[in-house]
């Protein structure tokens, strides 16, 4: 077994770490990176349907979640979605832009992992796959960094490990685990941007409701995302639901407004004055899919003309529209999410270099940290800025 020795070790060879890699090689400090995976930045590669969400037109700090709110803003105003697009346009990758500001290439996200391998390369960064990290411990001057084909001694060592999500292509706990046996404290990791499931009861009660989809506002306490909802087999997914998730504790219900531009009870009462023969199943097929309009009007047992209907059950019928309170029995976990909410407490770290306080010479970027970016970009830009950042620094 060799010893190696370099100035910077970086653990994690994806969007944060590969970025962090190229700036500090182009610094000039002799800089590694190892993954385990076979394969470089596997969630670049399935992210945005395989077409990269890799920004934002609007970042700002409110897009975040963390236990300390500010904590992303230096990074962010460091390093831009700008000099992200910027970075990009020098590669002449193009791309476009989706609903919500979202960029995305309109080729493909492979595109940007060869940008990134391009800019380590260049700049002298060695990348190593395959590699399994087996221990690490504190020397006098570093790090010995023990992996199962060398022991590597490094001044400084960077954990690019990202979240929890996704198991199956590499995400791993080690540096929440790391974090925690140095002395950081890690804020409870769990996963976010991720559908919501129901108990069989509920399950029972939406059956005929699976692929349905349509715009809706889902709130939780006094937030709330208006984007496309999507009725699955398990339970709700869609835009509006895996924003709201990251937002949601187990427990709390969501209220979900079907139809978002219309006060149903009202809808209702209006046309019962005008067309008291008509069914109320006509009128919210108006507003909502055929197929949800006739199930909601089932459920509420409302079939038939509106005069025949109180009041009472136009309003119960109408609240199942517009303030449906739907308790979720949990969430699909970590195998979908799209992020792990939690991480590294930011308190341990610097928010300009993004050094551990405690333990000199230890950095922690990206997912890994206690930043959460909401849908649409914000995770990758929080990766790019947060490695670009600790690459100025290690
Ligand atoms: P990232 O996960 O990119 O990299 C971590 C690296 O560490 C991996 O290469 C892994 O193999 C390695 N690693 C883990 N444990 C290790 C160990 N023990 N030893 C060695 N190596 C280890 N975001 C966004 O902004 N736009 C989007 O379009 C999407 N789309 C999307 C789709 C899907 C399906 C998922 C799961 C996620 C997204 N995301 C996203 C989120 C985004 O992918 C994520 O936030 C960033 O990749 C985080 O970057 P990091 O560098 O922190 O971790």
């Amino acid at each position: 077994m060799s010893i190696i020795k370099t100035d910077v070790l970086i653990i994690g060879a994806g969007a944060a770490g590969m970025m962090c890699a190229a700036q500090s090689a182009q610094r000039g400090r002799h800089t590694q990176v190892i993954d385990h995976s076979k394969k470089l930045a596997e969630k670049i590669r399935i992210s945005g349907g395989g077409r990269c969400n890799f920004t934002n037109m609007d970042i700002q700090p409110k897009n975040y979640l963390s236990e300390n709110p500010h904590f992303c803003k230096s990074a962010l105003k460091r390093y831009t979605n700008w000099d992200f697009i910027s970075l990009i346009s020098d590669y002449n990758i193009t791309y476009h832009e989706r609903d919500h500001g979202q960029l995305f290439c309109d080729d493909s996200a492979q595109q940007i992992i060869d940008m990134l391998q391009t800019e380590c390369h260049k700049a002298g960064a060695e990348i190593r796959l395959n590699t399994k990290v087996e221990g690490v411990s504190k020397t006098e001057d570093g790090f010995l960094v023990m992996t199962d084909s060398d022991e590597i001694e490094c001044a400084h060592l960077v954990i690019a490990t990202g979240g929890l999500s996704i198991p199956k292509i590499g995400a791993t706990n080690f540096g929440l685990k790391l974090a925690e046996t140095m002395g950081l404290n890690v804020i409870h990791p769990r996963p976010a941007l991720v559908p919501f499931t129901f108990d069989q009861e509920t399950r029972d009660k939406l059956s005929g409701f699976q692929g349905i989809a349509l715009e809706a506002t889902v709130k939780v306490g006094k937030t709330e995302f208006r984007e496309a909802l999507l009725f699955t087999h398990k339970g709700i997914s869609g835009p509006s639901v895996l924003q709201i998730s990251s937002y949601w504790t187990p427990g709390q219900m969501v209220e979900i407004n079907l139809a978002p531009d219309t006060d149903v009870f009202t809808l209702l009462k209006q046309t019962k004055l005008e067309q008291p023969k008509q069914g109320a199943q006509k009128v919210l097929s108006q507003i909502l899919p055929k197929r949800l309009a006739q199930r909601l009007v089932e459920q509420s047992a409302c079939a038939g003309n509106l005069a025949d209907l109180s009041d009472k059950k136009l309003q119960t019928l109408a609240t199942s529209i517009n303030a449906w309170q739907l308790l979720p029995s949990g969430t699909e976990g970590y195998r979908t999410a799209e992020v792990m909410r939690g991480g590294v407490d930011t308190n341990e770290l610097s928010s300009k270099t993004f050094e551990s306080k405690k333990v000199p010479g230890l950095y922690f970027i990206g997912e890994v940290v206690d930043v959460t970016g909401h849908l649409g970009g914000y995770n990758f830009q929080w990766a790019w800025a947060s490695g670009w950042c600790a690459g100025q620094f290690v």
